[in-house]
């Protein structure tokens, strides 16, 4: 794992010509985080396929290795995952360092829950800032004992108990929360009740049928969901291919649409419908998209995306479909700035508490750019004639990954380059960004390279 104890890289994008090319993005993340954990679960051996190597992903594999379960990369980058069955994970003999994964995070403090051991978890300094007690509330409830810093925050400690099921309804759309009560749910007897207040990504609830387990999904008229699972089913090894990660393949989606002329094609994209929500809004604004050989593998979908360049217009993006691309906006943002008319988004309060504070940190860097725009407390109103904006500029990235590939792709089409202040933080979730770009056209470079 890269540790970024190493001094900052700044990273600049710059005014490039029209994007041309074919290219795969890496494995999903939430994908990748899932098919660890339920492989180190399940009995037998799980070979998985497409894995993100991405860092955040190497922490969850690492914490499964302390966890007791075996987690073998082999030659040919593929993986191998041999668990001991649910309820019988080890004691770690250190703490498990999360670095800057909230996924890995939150999904691990629900598997560690009804152990019969105390977990010591940490993170790097982004996590620490972030909410916990979303998580620590409902495992408290099932009889879980969390003690953390104040606000529920990182470093924190979960002492596993026997652990009642419980009914939950979710004060915030997240999946990582439901998530983290279905894994708690795994080992604990009886029925455990989940309601969602609307759609979150269900790769959780995917993985639970692909390894055998049964549990049951209602859509409710509320427009929200209850996920019922019954615990203490078998989990047996099955082999996963991850799709590549649509929220990576966004960047990609933006630059090409953005850049008169392009004409990007990207291979294996996920198209999970609670996944999907950039490409219909992008579509919306004017995109030229187009879904090639839809398919399915493993229970998820996938297909190739072909993105030609060309105007966009702004458009009001409704906000009961921020849950189907909460990782995307930073970079809708970016393509909101180049489109003639006025974007509204809303509703994405969780913006604020993600890796860094979202919107605040796109709004200082879009300032930097010269972007028109008005901040809220649960969004951004862009507002745009059409042309590129200035650019220029550095960018503080505040160790987040999807802020730094924004601003680079931003930097793409804007008249003056824009230097983002680490690009180290993109391993996290798209090792290679930077090549891959290249490979199409695409001018970014660390600021020692000419
Ligand atoms: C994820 C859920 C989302 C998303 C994150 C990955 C997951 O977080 O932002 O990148 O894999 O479950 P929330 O559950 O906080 O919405």
């Amino acid at each position: 794992m890269t540790s970024l104890s190493s001094a900052p890289r700044p990273v600049t994008g710059r005014h490039s010509p029209p994007l041309t090319g074919t290219v795969t993005v890496p494995g999903d993340k939430s994908i990748s985080h899932r098919a660890l954990i339920f492989g180190g679960l399940a009995t037998g051996t799980t070979h998985i396929s497409g894995l993100l190597e991405g860092e955040d992903v190497l922490r969850t594999a690492a914490a499964l290795r302390q966890l007791g379960a075996e987690v073998v990369k082999d030659t040919n980058g593929s993986w191998q995952v041999t668990g001991n069955g649910v309820g019988a994970l080890a004691e770690p003999d250190d703490v498990l360092d999360m670095g800057n994964s909230g996924t890995a995070a939150r999904l691990l403090m629900g598997l560690v829950s009804n152990s019969a051991f105390t977990t010591f978890f940490m993170g790097d300094a982004s996590l620490h800032k972030r909410p916990m007690s979303r998580v620590s509330i409902p495992l408290e409830k099932m009889g879980a004992l969390i003690i953390s810093r104040s606000g529920g925050r990182f470093p924190l400690a979960v002492t596993g108990r026997t652990l009642m099921p419980i009914e939950y309804e979710l004060p915030v759309a997240s999946a990582q929360v439901k998530s983290a009560i279905l894994l708690a749910a795994l080992d604990t007897p009886g029925l455990t009740r989940v309601t969602e207040p609307k759609p979150t990504r269900d790769h959780t609830e995917n993985m639970l049928r692909h390894f055998g387990a049964d549990v049951t999904v209602t859509d409710l008229e509320t427009g929200g969901r209850l996920i019922e699972y019954q615990g203490q089913q078998e989990l047996t090894a099955a082999d996963i291919v991850v799709p590549g990660d649509p929220s990576s393949a966004a960047f990609i989606a933006v630059a090409a649409a953005v850049l008169p002329d392009s004409d990007v094609t990207i291979t294996n994209v996920g198209l999970n419908p609670l996944r999907d929500g950039i490409f219909i809004t992008l579509e919306e604004m004017g995109a030229n998209i187009e879904i090639m050989n839809p398919r399915e593998q493993g229970g998820e979908k996938v297909g190739d995306i072909r993105i030609k360049g060309g105007e966009l217009q702004g458009i009001e993006v409704p906000p009961e479909r921020a849950p189907t691309m909460i990782d995307e906006f930073p970079v809708l943002f970016v393509a909101a700035s180049f489109a003639k008319g006025t974007t509204v988004m809303r509703g994405l309060h969780e913006l604020r508490v993600k890796e860094s504070d979202r919107i605040a940190a796109m709004a200082a860097g879009l300032k930097t750019c010269g972007v028109n725009f008005e901040e809220l407390d649960d969004g951004l109103i862009i507002k745009g004639d059409g042309s590129a904006p200035k650019g220029g500029g550095h960018i503080e990235t505040h160790l987040d990954h999807r802020i730094a590939m924004s601003f680079l792709i931003m930097g793409l089409a804007t008249q003056e380059p824009v230097t983002v202040d680490d690009g180290r933080v993109m391993e996290t979730s798209f090792p290679g960004f930077v090549d891959l770009m290249g490979t199409l056209g695409g001018q970014i470079t660390p600021d020692n390279q000419p």
